[in-house]
């Protein structure tokens, strides 16, 4: 069941305002900060400083949420360039999470364009000014994504911000990945906040590239993805302006750990998904996770 929007505002340590989902058991953003976590986690590592030099950036915002990787996004592209075009397209599930965080207010610390944008994305799912073509897709990523597709959409930066794997394990499967990446540019960016081996081995198997961004708040890193090719610009600059992975990191995508959620028609409950991988992992004879973590001291 979807909720219909109770949501009710929790402070976070930057002093911006995120929602707990009860449907999920989750809070939408880290406790460290939403409004920092949408710069460093996704404006950033994607670049957008620099693609913001381009005419039109074309951006996908996956789970979109209260909004606030879209807001970052745009601020940190207009704010190099005021003159870039940005078409935007994001996909959620729920409308009433963008609804309720108009109606409490949260974004009135930005700028009145940005609460603007955010309202009208919120309340009527489309925008058009002068420098932007935003559309806010509602339903089921997993279905939502083939037009995308199908609409010859090709992103310069993807924002990949589901709940968690466990969570939502739906969102973060072979399947899914492979669909989403078909969207990215040749040298587009997918970030995402998520470093689970899982994650990262679906990532690899699209046929992305991956390197680690910098922890925020959080210990662990996130985690950048381009596509792998000879002329692709992003390939140095994965490796020059991100970390490489680690020999920890490398090691845990040879564990059980990263046996990945499959979800073949892209239509099973999370359970299934689930279940679908416990069972992969117990037959896999790949190393337990158990012993990679007792190895580099790696704590739960
Ligand atoms: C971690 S929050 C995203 C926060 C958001 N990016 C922001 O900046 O506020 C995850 C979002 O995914 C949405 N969601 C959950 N399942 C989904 C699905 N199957 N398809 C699309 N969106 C989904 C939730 O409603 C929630 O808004």
């Amino acid at each position: 069941m979807i909720n219909p929007g109770n949501f009710v505002p929790q402070i976070t340590a930057d002093g911006s305002f995120t929602f707990f989902s009860q449907e999920f058991g989750e809070h939408f953003h880290s406790h460290y900060g939403a409004r920092q976590e949408s710069f460093l986690k996704f404006a950033a590592p994607t670049q957008l400083s620099l693609k913001a030099k381009k005419q039109v950036v074309n951006l996908l915002d996956v789970c979109y949420g209260l909004g606030y990787n879209t807001a970052a996004a745009l601020e940190t592209i207009w704010s190099v360039n005021p003159n870039c075009h940005v078409e935007l397209i994001g996909l959620e599930i729920n409308a009433s999470v963008a609804e309720s965080a108009i109606k409490h207010h949260l974004f009135d610390t930005w700028n009145s364009e940005y609460q603007d944008i955010l309202q009208q994305l919120a309340f009527t799912q489309q925008v058009q000014t002068n420098r932007l073509t935003a559309k806010l897709l509602i339903g089921d990523a997993r279905n939502l994504i083939e037009r995308v597709q199908n609409s010859g959409f090709l992103a310069d930066a993807i924002f990949l911000d589901p709940f968690s794997p466990p969570q939502c394990p739906q969102l973060w499967t072979l399947e899914f990945i492979r669909q989403v990446a078909l969207c990215l540019h040749s040298d587009g960016l997918l970030a995402t906040y998520s470093c689970a081996a899982a994650v990262r081995t679906a990532l690899i198997v699209a046929g992305l590239t991956i390197a680690s961004t910098p922890p925020v708040g959080r210990r662990t890193p996130g985690t950048i993805a381009a596509w792998e090719s000879k002329q692709n610009t992003n390939l140095c600059n994965l490796s020059n302006l991100f970390l490489p992975l680690s020999q920890p990191e490398q090691e845990h995508l040879l564990t059980r750990a990263a046996v990945p959620y499959r979800d073949p028609q892209l239509k099973d409950s999370p359970e299934i998904i689930i279940n679908r991988r416990t069972q992969e992992q117990k037959a896999s004879c790949l190393e337990p996770t158990s012993h990679w973590r007792k190895r580099w001291l790696i704590k739960n």
